[in-house]
């Protein structure tokens, strides 16, 4: 079973996956939980030349094919074994996180995007997506508010990460079945226990 974990800035993904993890472990499961980028020695590296706020003048192109490159690594390295062995993997962000900040955030071209995703996971598709959702004003302010610094990503401006928002959406729409929404401007403790219980659901499944 893979589960991915999506949203804008400040949507919380990073703050839950270690109590889902618990959660899950005590129930028996195996997990093994991830981040995009990210996640090996190449794709750690690769993460840290995208987020450096000294790389301003990174083309988009530039952007999205360093993306590809870290995912690549992982779905090779990492996932694809791990579900082999019939763990669950839990990804802190994967290749839906390529179309809407790479795709609807720089409004490049979709298609291409999507050829460019499919070609670095090798086709390889989660069994369950969960967009963190909330106001970008409200989740941008979370990230200003935490004493952890802005990344290149986060620094864009505030029309940007509204497109990426919008562009989740849309991709709700066309794959309802693949996507579970979870407003996460509501307590901490009320998201986590939603997303609990959208995951056992997906497993009795
Ligand atoms: P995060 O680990 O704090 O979520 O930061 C990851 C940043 O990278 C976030 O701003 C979203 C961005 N990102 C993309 O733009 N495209 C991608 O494909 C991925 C995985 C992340």
């Amino acid at each position: 079973m893979f589960i991915t974990l999506e949203g804008p800035e400040g949507s919380g993904k990073t703050s839950h996956i270690p109590y889902l993890v618990e959660f899950l472990r005590e129930k028996g499961y195996v997990i093994f939980p991830t981040r995009e980028p990210g996640g090996t020695s190449i794709s750690e590296q690769i993460r840290d030349v995208l987020h450096d706020m000294k790389n301003a003048e990174m083309h988009p192109r530039t952007e999205t094919l360093l993306y590809q490159a870290a995912r690549a690594q992982i779905v090779e390295e990492v996932i694809k074994p791990r579900l082999a062995d019939r763990e669950i993997v839990l990804s802190d962000r994967y290749y839906d996180s390529t179309i809407a900040y790479q795709g609807y955030g720089h409004q490049q071209n979709l298609d291409e995007i999507r050829a460019l995703v499919r070609y670095a996971t090798d086709g390889l598709t989660p069994n369950l997506t969960i967009l963190l959702d909330l106001d970008v004003e409200v989740g941008l302010r979370r990230k200003t508010q935490s004493d952890v610094g802005w990344n290149r990503m986060e620094a864009y401006f505030v029309e940007f990460h509204r497109r990426v928002r919008a562009g989740y959406h849309e991709m709700v729409k066309a794959e309802p079945k693949r996507w579970v929404v979870v407003n996460s401007e509501q307590a901490w403790e009320s998201v986590q226990a939603e997303l609990r219980k959208v995951i056992l659901e997906k497993m009795n499944n």
